[in-house]
């Protein structure tokens, strides 16, 4: 009888002494009771198809509207969407206001000193719109000399400022950008091809086509801050889990009408 309370005892013991080890030993398992369940996002959501306010509704919608939403849900965290400046988003995360920036923003080096990205998750470029009539510009060198109109802070608005002579307009507003264009003040826009194509298709080729060729190849991750070095690659393994339960396909086709 005596033996055998001993060796319960000691299996007990032992048991212990392996589930503290076990704790231990794999940090990533024990939630930390400070863990903040809400994801704070920023984002300028007047960049249709990735980001804009429905206009019945005002709820925020578009591709990384529903990429981060899918994202929290992963992670068991409430999306909290906040509406700013997109030149204020990286100091947004600086200050600590937001947790996430999720706005179709380019991975640069630059910007990559100042915050941490994910992944890619999405590939695209720049482009160039002009007016439906307008014969002369038909390449990137055609824009020598011209008034130009980007979004204040983009690669857009970086590649308009390379273009020699060229007047650079600065809007607050990708959309502010294509109404200077269909009121004539400006020549040509640069911005992303998947939102001018979109513009164009949802009413703006009656004023607008694309000039030439895609300008850049680029990659839109999701910026956490500098000091947050765990959030982007939960972010990561969240979107990777995605890809393979098909939810990321779903929210692509929805947006862009094809499979990525
Ligand atoms: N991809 C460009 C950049 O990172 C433009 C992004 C603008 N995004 C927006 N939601 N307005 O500079």
């Amino acid at each position: 009888m005596q033996k055998k309370t001993m060796a319960l005892l000691m299996s007990l013991m032992l048991l212990l002494a392996l589930a503290l080890t076990g704790c231990g030993g794999d940090k990533k398992e024990a939630p930390k009771k400070a863990e903040s369940k809400v994801l704070r996002v920023g984002t300028n959501a007047a960049f249709a198809p990735f980001e804009f306010q429905d206009e019945k509704t005002k709820e925020y919608a578009g591709f990384d509207m529903d990429l981060i939403r899918a994202v929290g849900k992963q992670l068991g965290m409430e999306v909290q969407i906040a509406n700013m400046s997109f030149d204020g988003l990286i100091p947004a995360l600086d200050a600590g206001n937001i947790d996430a920036a999720v706005s179709g923003m380019t991975i640069t080096e630059e910007r990559g000193k100042k915050v941490n990205f994910t992944k890619p998750y999405y590939t695209s470029g720049l482009s160039i719109l002009v007016k439906k009539d307008n014969e002369t510009i038909k390449d990137v060198k055609d824009l020598e000399g011209k008034k130009l109109a980007v979004q204040i802070g983009t690669t857009g608005a970086i590649e308009a400022k390379k273009v020699k002579n060229a007047t650079v307009r600065e809007f607050n507003e990708a959309s502010e950008a294509f109404m200077e264009l269909r009121n004539g003040g400006v020549d040509a826009v640069l911005n992303d091809l998947p939102v001018n194509e979109y513009y164009l298709v949802q009413g703006g080729k009656d004023v607008a086509k694309t000039a030439g060729k895609p300008l850049t190849s680029e990659h839109y991750g999701i910026a956490t801050a500098k000091k947050n070095t765990e959030l982007a690659g939960k972010i990561d393994q969240a979107i990777e889990a995605l890809k393979k339960n098909g939810e990321y396909e779903k929210i692509y086709v929805k947006w862009f009408g094809r499979k990525p």
